[in-house]
């Protein structure tokens, strides 16, 4: 695995001017549905002080266009999978430079979000939709823009991957009478600078690898030869993760934990053995959040700011978020939230079966979330057995969010894999000490209250394993029983708010990591 010496210390770098282009499907504030929004808005803000210059290129899904300023037309992208587009560039509200691919026919929808249509399944041409954005990349890195030609490209999930695909065997046309064979070259831009851009792809889930039958090879305009156990074939499908993981320079993962973890056969969901292959290119760097938009003391969405030296303010923030929800308003019970995506992975169904004890043990209990219907449904069961004690909001909504973060004495965070997971990182900046599964990056970013790290004053939250019903009562069981000790409580609570967890550390990292790969870049083939 490639070592990286973190350093906080923007001066001790080199770094002076790299150009780092992120291809992403979303990005906050601009459009979100998860962590990979979030990582995607702030990384690169977060690496400008080290003089890199990032920009952003995400589709022109509805809406989005009109959240820049100085929006404007700087390349037409004509044959773009099924119709004309356009590369826009701008400004978001945060201050970051955006590329949008500009595609009516792709991205101009309705629908539930950037990856579903309105039935509530994946839009049935998101190979090309997603193959479109990963096109831009690539002619991006082959010199698109005169003025700007990046030398870093890096990937975020399968979505972007294809862009490695296309930098390596270029995209040709299927002749439109067959739609079989490749009749014509789409001219490729002029490359000026012979030596390509480094590639590195950030996975930041595994479990979403970008498959699409093999049939549909030639729509992407990629040659046969793209479709080798060697190259982006997934037990007879396409995945468009893999092309990422065979072509890019390097990968990265978005915790120390979860690079090992995806080494093995129980956590690498079929990607393990093409991962080990390499390992020496794969590294994994924990992500930060951005204590601009996450910040108790200066948070617009919530009721009372407070921070680790005025605590007292916190309270205000549970009882609103209390009779908000419709819970009794009573400080001396301990309320735990969860705001999550309620699926498999984020082992919710776990809390249900845990919750009788979480209530024996006098807590409170307030979910944000959608996803499964099951779940969604048990949690709205809960919540009408337990009238006063259980609340759940189904959806998604941002300020929310921020005010159950505000608000809530702790957060549960059970994953089955967690590659990073950013609720355990917001709650510790919110005082809300989080209960979490040892995996991924939850057993990376929570040192656990036991005996020694309380006596040591290190605790930051709780820590169960195996991820399963019973070892998570014990940790809410834990969790009410330091709660019912107010001092020892603010102790941990104070510990947790003052823990690190901005970008610093993880920026280096990334910079670290871009200088490595440009100075490693290979001429371009001829
Ligand atoms: P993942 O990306 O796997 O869903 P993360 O913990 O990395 O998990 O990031 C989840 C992000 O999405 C966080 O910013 C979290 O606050 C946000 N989020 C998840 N569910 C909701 C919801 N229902 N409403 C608002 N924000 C949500
Ligand atoms: C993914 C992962 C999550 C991670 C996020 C941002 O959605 O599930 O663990 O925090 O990406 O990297």
């Amino acid at each position: 695995m490639y070592r990286v010496a973190c350093t906080d210390r923007v001066d001790q770098l080199r770094s002076t001017a790299v150009k780092v282009l992120f291809v992403t499907p979303e990005c906050y504030p601009l459009v979100k549905t998860g962590g990979l929004a979030d990582v995607t808005g702030a990384l690169p803000l977060a690496v400008a002080p080290y003089g890199v210059d990032a920009r952003v290129l995400l589709p022109a899904y509805p809406g989005v266009r009109d959240q820049l300023t100085g929006a404007e037309m700087v390349a037409a992208l004509p044959d773009l999978f099924g119709g004309e587009g356009a590369l826009v560039a701008g400004t978001a509200g945060n201050g970051l430079r955006v590329l949008l691919v500009a595609a009516p026919h792709l991205y101009e929808r309705g629908g539930g979000g950037p990856y579903l249509g309105p039935d509530g399944h994946d839009w049935p041409d998101n190979h090309l939709r997603f193959a479109a954005l990963s096109w831009v990349g690539a002619q991006l890195a082959d010199g698109l823009l005169p003025d700007w030609r990046p030398d870093v490209v890096h990937l975020h999930d399968w979505q972007a991957a294809l862009t490695a695909a296309y930098l390596r065997f270029g995209r040709s046309h299927p002749a439109k009478s067959s739609g079989k064979k490749p009749a014509r070259a789409v001219a490729a831009p002029v490359v000026a600078d012979p030596v390509r851009p480094a590639t590195l792809l950030t996975i930041h889930n595994l479990a979403f690898q970008g498959l699409f039958g093999a049939h549909l090879l030639p729509t992407l305009g990629l040659p046969p030869a793209a479709l080798d156990v060697d190259g982006m074939e997934y037990w007879g499908n396409l995945s468009f993760l893999k092309a990422g993981v065979q072509w890019c320079d390097a990968v990265s993962t978005v915790s120390p934990t979860y690079a090992r973890e995806v080494l093995t056969p129980e956590q690498g969901m079929g990607f393990d053995g093409v991962l080990r292959a390499r390992p020496d290119r794969l590294i994994g760097i924990a992500n930060g959040i951005d204590d601009t938009v996450w910040n108790p003391a200066t948070d617009p969405d919530v009721v009372a700011h407070y921070s680790a030296r005025r605590l007292v303010a916190k309270a205000a923030n549970k009882t609103a978020l209390q009779t908000e929800l419709g819970l009794d308003a009573r400080p001396d019970a301990a309320l735990f939230c969860v705001v999550s995506r309620l699926t498999t992975q984020k082992g919710l169904d776990l809390l249900l079966g845990a919750l009788p004890r979480l209530l024996a043990a006098g807590g409170q209990l307030a979910v944000l979330g959608s996803g499964d219907r099951e779940l969604e449904d048990g949690f709205r069961r809960a919540a009408e057995q337990h009238h006063g004690r259980v609340a759940v909001h189904v959806g998604y909504d941002e300020p929310l969010s921020h005010r159950m973060q505000a608000g809530a004495d702790a957060i549960i965070v059970p994953s089955r894999f967690e590659p990073c997971g950013l609720t355990q990182l917001y709650g510790l900046r919110y005082g809300t000490l989080p209960v979490v599964a040892r995996v991924g990056g939850l057993a990376d970013t929570v040192i656990d209250a036991n005996g020694a790290a309380l006596r040591d004053g290190v605790a930051t939250g709780f820590q169960f394993s195996p991820v399963d019903v019973g070892p998570l009562a014990e940790a809410i069981e834990r969790a009410c029983d330091l709660f019912a000790d107010p001092l020892a409580w603010q102790r941990v609570v104070k510990r947790a708010m003052t823990r690190e967890v901005g970008w610093g550390v993880a920026a280096g990292a990334y910079v670290e990591l871009y200088e490595r790969l440009v100075a490693r870049r290979s001429p371009v083939a001829t």
